[in-house]
Protein backbone atom coordinates (compact mmCIF):
# COMPACT_ATOMS: atom_id res chain seq x y z
CA UNK A 1 0.00 0.00 0.00
CA UNK A 2 1.45 3.77 -0.24
CA UNK A 3 -0.71 7.06 -0.36
CA UNK A 4 -1.29 9.45 -3.23
CA UNK A 5 -3.01 13.00 -3.91
CA UNK A 6 -6.28 11.32 -6.09
CA UNK A 7 -9.06 13.80 -7.99
CA UNK A 8 -12.80 12.62 -9.05
CA UNK A 9 -14.08 15.97 -9.85
CA UNK A 10 -12.53 18.90 -11.80
CA UNK A 11 -12.82 22.42 -10.72
CA UNK A 12 -11.27 22.71 -7.04
CA UNK A 13 -8.10 22.23 -5.52
CA UNK A 14 -10.47 21.37 -2.75
CA UNK A 15 -11.47 18.05 -4.29
CA UNK A 16 -7.90 16.81 -4.10
CA UNK A 17 -7.32 14.02 -1.49
CA UNK A 18 -4.73 11.91 0.16
CA UNK A 19 -5.75 8.14 -0.68
CA UNK A 20 -4.36 5.10 0.60
CA UNK A 21 -3.18 2.80 -2.88
CA UNK A 22 -2.96 -0.44 -3.28
CA UNK A 23 0.30 -0.91 -5.55
CA UNK A 24 -0.04 -2.75 -8.70
CA UNK A 25 2.34 -5.34 -10.14
CA UNK A 26 4.85 -4.21 -11.93
CA UNK A 27 5.29 -4.84 -16.17
CA UNK A 28 7.92 -6.80 -17.48
CA UNK A 29 9.51 -3.35 -18.22
CA UNK A 30 8.32 -1.12 -15.42
CA UNK A 31 10.17 0.45 -12.48
CA UNK A 32 8.63 1.14 -9.09
CA UNK A 33 10.31 4.58 -7.60
CA UNK A 34 9.50 5.68 -3.93
CA UNK A 35 9.06 9.05 -4.54
CA UNK A 36 11.06 11.47 -1.90
CA UNK A 37 10.47 14.72 -3.24
CA UNK A 38 7.51 16.25 -5.65
CA UNK A 39 7.80 19.68 -6.83
CA UNK A 40 4.53 21.86 -7.30
CA UNK A 41 4.06 24.12 -10.60
CA UNK A 42 0.89 26.31 -11.71
CA UNK A 43 0.12 24.12 -14.50
CA UNK A 44 -0.77 21.27 -11.53
CA UNK A 45 -3.41 23.44 -9.88
CA UNK A 46 -4.27 24.92 -13.65
CA UNK A 47 -5.09 21.33 -14.65
CA UNK A 48 -7.44 20.19 -11.64
CA UNK A 49 -9.89 23.76 -12.48
CA UNK A 50 -9.59 22.96 -15.96
CA UNK A 51 -10.90 19.44 -18.05
CA UNK A 52 -9.69 21.22 -21.42
CA UNK A 53 -6.08 21.26 -19.92
CA UNK A 54 -6.42 18.12 -18.59
CA UNK A 55 -7.49 16.73 -22.09
CA UNK A 56 -4.40 18.39 -23.54
CA UNK A 57 -1.91 16.10 -21.20
CA UNK A 58 -3.98 12.80 -21.72
CA UNK A 59 -5.57 12.98 -18.35
CA UNK A 60 -8.60 11.50 -17.06
CA UNK A 61 -10.50 11.13 -14.22
CA UNK A 62 -10.15 9.63 -11.62
CA UNK A 63 -6.33 11.42 -11.67
CA UNK A 64 -3.54 11.83 -9.23
CA UNK A 65 -1.45 15.26 -9.48
CA UNK A 66 1.51 16.88 -9.72
CA UNK A 67 4.80 16.33 -12.61
CA UNK A 68 8.01 16.66 -10.81
CA UNK A 69 9.69 14.29 -8.62
CA UNK A 70 12.11 12.50 -7.14
CA UNK A 71 13.10 9.34 -5.83
CA UNK A 72 14.67 6.10 -5.57
CA UNK A 73 13.79 2.70 -7.57
CA UNK A 74 12.37 0.13 -5.17
CA UNK A 75 11.24 -2.33 -7.63
CA UNK A 76 11.73 -3.78 -11.24
CA UNK A 77 10.18 -5.63 -13.75
CA UNK A 78 12.22 -8.77 -15.07
CA UNK A 79 13.13 -6.85 -17.95
CA UNK A 80 14.29 -4.20 -16.71
CA UNK A 81 17.67 -3.49 -17.85
CA UNK A 82 18.67 0.39 -17.73
CA UNK A 83 17.69 0.62 -13.61
CA UNK A 84 18.37 -1.28 -10.51
CA UNK A 85 17.34 -1.27 -6.85
CA UNK A 86 18.39 1.78 -4.96
CA UNK A 87 19.16 3.85 -8.20
CA UNK A 88 18.37 7.69 -7.60
CA UNK A 89 16.26 8.87 -10.12
CA UNK A 90 14.15 12.21 -11.23
CA UNK A 91 11.85 13.54 -13.92
CA UNK A 92 8.07 14.25 -14.78
CA UNK A 93 4.87 11.79 -13.97
CA UNK A 94 2.08 13.96 -15.60
CA UNK A 95 -0.72 14.17 -13.35
CA UNK A 96 0.64 11.32 -10.86
CA UNK A 97 3.74 12.38 -9.41
CA UNK A 98 2.79 13.18 -5.39
CA UNK A 99 2.67 10.08 -4.39
CA UNK A 100 4.60 7.67 -1.88
CA UNK A 101 5.56 5.99 -5.19
CA UNK A 102 5.16 5.73 -8.51
CA UNK A 103 5.39 3.36 -12.06
CA UNK A 104 7.13 4.53 -15.13
CA UNK A 105 8.30 2.41 -17.62
CA UNK A 106 11.96 2.32 -17.80
CA UNK A 107 12.50 4.13 -20.80
CA UNK A 108 10.36 6.78 -19.86
CA UNK A 109 11.62 10.11 -21.67
CA UNK A 110 11.75 11.74 -18.51
CA UNK A 111 13.41 9.48 -16.07
CA UNK A 112 17.00 10.40 -15.21
CA UNK A 113 19.30 9.76 -12.88
CA UNK A 114 20.09 11.50 -10.43
CA UNK A 115 23.51 12.68 -9.55
CA UNK A 116 25.76 12.30 -6.20
CA UNK A 117 25.96 15.99 -5.99
CA UNK A 118 23.02 16.61 -6.87
CA UNK A 119 20.08 16.48 -3.83
CA UNK A 120 16.73 15.06 -3.97
CA UNK A 121 15.38 18.26 -3.20
CA UNK A 122 17.11 19.85 -6.27
CA UNK A 123 16.25 17.43 -8.78
CA UNK A 124 12.67 17.17 -7.24
CA UNK A 125 11.41 20.54 -8.09
CA UNK A 126 13.75 20.42 -11.78
CA UNK A 127 11.58 19.20 -14.04
CA UNK A 128 9.12 21.99 -15.57
CA UNK A 129 11.10 25.03 -14.34
CA UNK A 130 14.50 23.76 -15.35
CA UNK A 131 13.36 22.34 -18.87
CA UNK A 132 11.33 25.67 -19.47
CA UNK A 133 14.12 28.37 -18.07
CA UNK A 134 16.38 26.79 -20.10
CA UNK A 135 14.35 26.65 -23.29
CA UNK A 136 13.86 30.59 -23.06
CA UNK A 137 17.23 31.07 -22.17
CA UNK A 138 18.06 29.47 -25.46
CA UNK A 139 15.21 31.23 -27.66
CA UNK A 140 16.22 34.47 -26.15
CA UNK A 141 20.31 34.02 -27.51
CA UNK A 142 21.23 37.11 -25.65
CA UNK A 143 24.70 37.87 -26.37
CA UNK A 144 27.30 38.95 -23.30
CA UNK A 145 26.69 42.12 -22.35
CA UNK A 146 23.17 42.94 -23.65
CA UNK A 147 20.65 43.84 -20.96
CA UNK A 148 17.60 41.17 -20.45
CA UNK A 149 14.50 42.48 -18.93
CA UNK A 150 12.89 39.28 -17.81
CA UNK A 151 9.26 39.58 -16.17
CA UNK A 152 8.34 37.58 -12.58
CA UNK A 153 11.85 36.88 -12.70
CA UNK A 154 11.57 35.47 -9.26
CA UNK A 155 8.80 32.37 -9.65
CA UNK A 156 10.13 28.97 -9.82
CA UNK A 157 11.14 29.40 -14.14
CA UNK A 158 12.71 33.01 -13.35
CA UNK A 159 14.64 31.84 -10.80
CA UNK A 160 16.50 29.46 -13.27
CA UNK A 161 16.32 31.50 -16.01
CA UNK A 162 17.65 34.42 -14.47
CA UNK A 163 20.86 32.85 -13.30
CA UNK A 164 21.58 31.55 -16.40
CA UNK A 165 21.35 34.58 -17.78
CA UNK A 166 23.62 36.09 -15.41
CA UNK A 167 26.07 33.30 -16.36
CA UNK A 168 26.00 33.79 -19.65
CA UNK A 169 27.07 37.57 -18.91
CA UNK A 170 23.61 39.27 -19.37
CA UNK A 171 22.73 42.14 -17.41
CA UNK A 172 19.38 41.00 -16.13
CA UNK A 173 16.54 43.63 -15.04
CA UNK A 174 14.13 41.46 -13.23
CA UNK A 175 10.80 42.31 -12.23
CA UNK A 176 9.09 41.63 -8.88
CA UNK A 177 6.76 42.96 -6.30
CA UNK A 178 8.89 44.96 -3.68
CA UNK A 179 9.14 42.37 -0.97
CA UNK A 180 10.87 40.63 -4.30
CA UNK A 181 13.53 43.13 -4.19
CA UNK A 182 15.75 41.78 -2.27
CA UNK A 183 15.30 37.90 -3.81
CA UNK A 184 15.50 39.27 -7.33
CA UNK A 185 19.47 40.80 -6.38
CA UNK A 186 20.57 37.84 -4.65
CA UNK A 187 19.70 36.06 -8.26
CA UNK A 188 21.98 38.24 -9.28
CA UNK A 189 19.61 40.88 -11.33
CA UNK A 190 18.34 44.72 -11.09
CA UNK A 191 15.07 44.35 -9.48
CA UNK A 192 12.21 46.66 -11.10
CA UNK A 193 8.88 46.54 -10.22
CA UNK A 194 6.14 44.85 -12.39
CA UNK A 195 3.32 46.90 -12.94
CA UNK A 196 1.41 49.77 -14.81
CA UNK A 197 4.60 52.15 -14.25
CA UNK A 198 7.54 49.50 -16.02
CA UNK A 199 7.75 50.90 -19.78
CA UNK A 200 7.85 54.58 -17.67
CA UNK A 201 10.58 52.89 -15.49
CA UNK A 202 12.40 51.51 -18.17
CA UNK A 203 12.61 54.86 -20.08
CA UNK A 204 13.62 56.03 -16.64
CA UNK A 205 16.39 53.93 -16.37
CA UNK A 206 18.19 55.24 -19.72
CA UNK A 207 19.14 51.29 -20.15
CA UNK A 208 18.67 50.21 -23.58
CA UNK A 209 16.36 46.48 -23.66
CA UNK A 210 17.85 44.04 -25.88
CA UNK A 211 15.76 41.16 -25.27
CA UNK A 212 12.70 40.37 -23.09
CA UNK A 213 11.33 37.23 -21.40
CA UNK A 214 7.78 37.30 -19.89
CA UNK A 215 7.08 34.70 -17.64
CA UNK A 216 3.71 36.24 -16.09
CA UNK A 217 0.58 37.14 -18.75
CA UNK A 218 1.93 39.46 -21.37
CA UNK A 219 2.41 42.87 -19.15
CA UNK A 220 6.23 42.70 -19.41
CA UNK A 221 6.00 41.60 -23.31
CA UNK A 222 4.13 44.69 -24.13
CA UNK A 223 5.88 47.13 -21.89
CA UNK A 224 9.29 45.80 -23.77
CA UNK A 225 7.95 46.25 -27.71
CA UNK A 226 6.66 49.93 -26.44
CA UNK A 227 10.20 50.36 -24.54
CA UNK A 228 11.86 49.61 -28.46
CA UNK A 229 12.51 45.69 -27.79
CA UNK A 230 11.60 43.46 -31.55
CA UNK A 231 8.63 42.01 -30.82
CA UNK A 232 11.16 38.35 -32.47
CA UNK A 233 13.76 38.94 -29.35
CA UNK A 234 10.33 38.70 -26.83
CA UNK A 235 9.80 35.28 -25.28
CA UNK A 236 6.36 34.67 -23.50
CA UNK A 237 6.00 31.08 -21.66
CA UNK A 238 2.19 31.73 -20.54
CA UNK A 239 0.18 33.57 -22.95
CA UNK A 240 -2.43 31.79 -25.13
CA UNK A 241 -2.32 34.47 -27.97
CA UNK A 242 1.01 36.69 -27.14
CA UNK A 243 1.79 40.03 -28.91
CA UNK A 244 2.40 39.79 -32.75
CA UNK A 245 5.26 39.19 -33.43
CA UNK A 246 6.62 37.58 -29.90
CA UNK A 247 7.91 34.37 -29.68
CA UNK A 248 6.34 31.95 -27.93
CA UNK A 249 8.17 28.80 -25.66
CA UNK A 250 7.21 25.68 -23.78
CA UNK A 251 9.40 23.51 -21.78
CA UNK A 252 8.76 20.94 -24.41
CA UNK A 253 10.84 23.03 -26.29
CA UNK A 254 13.95 22.55 -23.92
CA UNK A 255 16.85 20.84 -25.90
CA UNK A 256 17.23 17.24 -24.95
CA UNK A 257 20.54 17.54 -23.45
CA UNK A 258 18.82 20.73 -20.93
CA UNK A 259 18.22 18.86 -17.54
CA UNK A 260 21.72 17.46 -17.98
CA UNK A 261 23.38 20.85 -18.48
CA UNK A 262 21.73 22.40 -15.26
CA UNK A 263 22.80 19.14 -13.82
CA UNK A 264 26.21 20.41 -14.10
CA UNK A 265 26.11 23.42 -13.17
CA UNK A 266 24.06 22.75 -9.51
CA UNK A 267 26.63 20.20 -9.34
CA UNK A 268 29.62 22.33 -9.66
CA UNK A 269 27.71 25.08 -7.49
CA UNK A 270 27.24 27.51 -10.28
CA UNK A 271 23.68 27.07 -10.30
CA UNK A 272 20.96 27.46 -6.80
CA UNK A 273 17.74 25.63 -6.95
CA UNK A 274 15.93 27.85 -4.45
CA UNK A 275 13.43 26.12 -2.52
CA UNK A 276 10.53 28.52 -1.17
CA UNK A 277 8.99 25.70 1.35
CA UNK A 278 9.01 22.23 1.89
CA UNK A 279 5.90 20.48 3.16
CA UNK A 280 4.88 17.27 4.15
CA UNK A 281 2.69 14.82 2.03
CA UNK A 282 -0.53 16.02 4.24
CA UNK A 283 0.40 19.26 4.51
CA UNK A 284 -0.53 19.26 0.28
CA UNK A 285 -3.41 21.85 0.71
CA UNK A 286 -0.97 24.11 2.30
CA UNK A 287 1.51 23.56 -0.43
CA UNK A 288 -0.61 23.81 -3.37
CA UNK A 289 -2.46 27.50 -2.00
CA UNK A 290 1.66 28.71 -1.48
CA UNK A 291 2.25 27.52 -5.18
CA UNK A 292 -0.85 29.56 -6.00
CA UNK A 293 -0.74 32.58 -4.27
CA UNK A 294 1.92 33.14 -7.93
CA UNK A 295 4.52 35.10 -5.10
CA UNK A 296 6.63 32.33 -4.54
CA UNK A 297 10.31 32.85 -4.73
CA UNK A 298 11.88 29.90 -6.30
CA UNK A 299 9.96 26.42 -6.20
CA UNK A 300 7.72 24.47 -3.40
CA UNK A 301 8.34 21.20 -3.07
CA UNK A 302 6.62 17.89 -0.94
CA UNK A 303 8.62 15.52 1.25
CA UNK A 304 7.18 12.10 1.65
CA UNK A 305 7.96 9.90 4.61
CA UNK A 306 10.52 8.38 1.99
CA UNK A 307 12.45 11.74 2.21
CA UNK A 308 15.43 12.84 4.29
CA UNK A 309 15.41 15.92 2.16
CA UNK A 310 15.42 18.85 4.12
N1 LIG B 1 4.62 27.16 -21.42
C1 LIG B 1 5.23 26.35 -20.58
O1 LIG B 1 5.76 25.28 -20.95
C2 LIG B 1 5.33 26.76 -19.15
C3 LIG B 1 6.23 26.11 -18.32
C4 LIG B 1 6.34 26.52 -16.99
C5 LIG B 1 5.52 27.55 -16.54
N2 LIG B 1 4.61 28.11 -17.37
C6 LIG B 1 3.73 29.19 -16.90
O2 LIG B 1 4.56 30.31 -16.66
C7 LIG B 1 4.12 30.99 -15.50
C8 LIG B 1 5.30 31.11 -14.54
O3 LIG B 1 5.66 29.84 -14.02
P1 LIG B 1 6.44 29.75 -12.64
O4 LIG B 1 6.57 28.33 -12.31
O5 LIG B 1 7.65 30.60 -12.67
O6 LIG B 1 5.34 30.44 -11.70
P2 LIG B 1 5.48 30.98 -10.23
O7 LIG B 1 6.65 30.37 -9.56
O8 LIG B 1 4.14 30.84 -9.60
O9 LIG B 1 5.75 32.54 -10.44
C9 LIG B 1 5.71 33.35 -9.32
C10 LIG B 1 6.31 34.69 -9.67
O10 LIG B 1 5.39 35.47 -10.42
C11 LIG B 1 5.58 36.82 -10.03
N3 LIG B 1 4.38 37.63 -10.29
C12 LIG B 1 3.20 37.59 -9.61
N4 LIG B 1 2.35 38.50 -10.15
C13 LIG B 1 3.02 39.11 -11.17
C14 LIG B 1 2.70 40.13 -12.10
N5 LIG B 1 1.49 40.71 -12.10
N6 LIG B 1 3.62 40.52 -13.00
C15 LIG B 1 4.85 39.94 -13.04
N7 LIG B 1 5.21 38.96 -12.16
C16 LIG B 1 4.31 38.55 -11.25
C17 LIG B 1 5.86 36.75 -8.56
O11 LIG B 1 6.60 37.90 -8.17
P3 LIG B 1 6.32 38.58 -6.72
O12 LIG B 1 6.42 37.46 -5.73
O13 LIG B 1 7.39 39.57 -6.60
O14 LIG B 1 4.93 39.15 -6.82
C18 LIG B 1 6.65 35.45 -8.41
O15 LIG B 1 8.04 35.67 -8.35
C19 LIG B 1 2.95 30.18 -14.94
O16 LIG B 1 1.73 30.75 -15.40
C20 LIG B 1 3.09 28.82 -15.57
O17 LIG B 1 1.86 28.15 -15.74
C21 LIG B 1 4.50 27.77 -18.67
Amino acid sequence: MGSALVLDQFGDTNHLRLARIETRPLLATEVRIGVTVAGLNPVDWQIVESRALATVFGLELPMGFGNDFAGIVVETGPYVRRWSVGDRVFGGARGRAVATSIVLDENHPSLRRTPPTVSDLEAGVLDIAGRTASAVADALSVQPGETVLVGAAGGGVGSILTQLLVRHGANVIGTGSLASTDYIRSLGARPMRYGDELAADIAASNIPIAATADLHGTDTAQAAIRSGVPPHRVVTIEADQPPAGVVRVNGSDASPDALDRLLELISTKSLRIPIAATYTLDQFHLAISHQRSRHVHGKIAISTSLSNAS
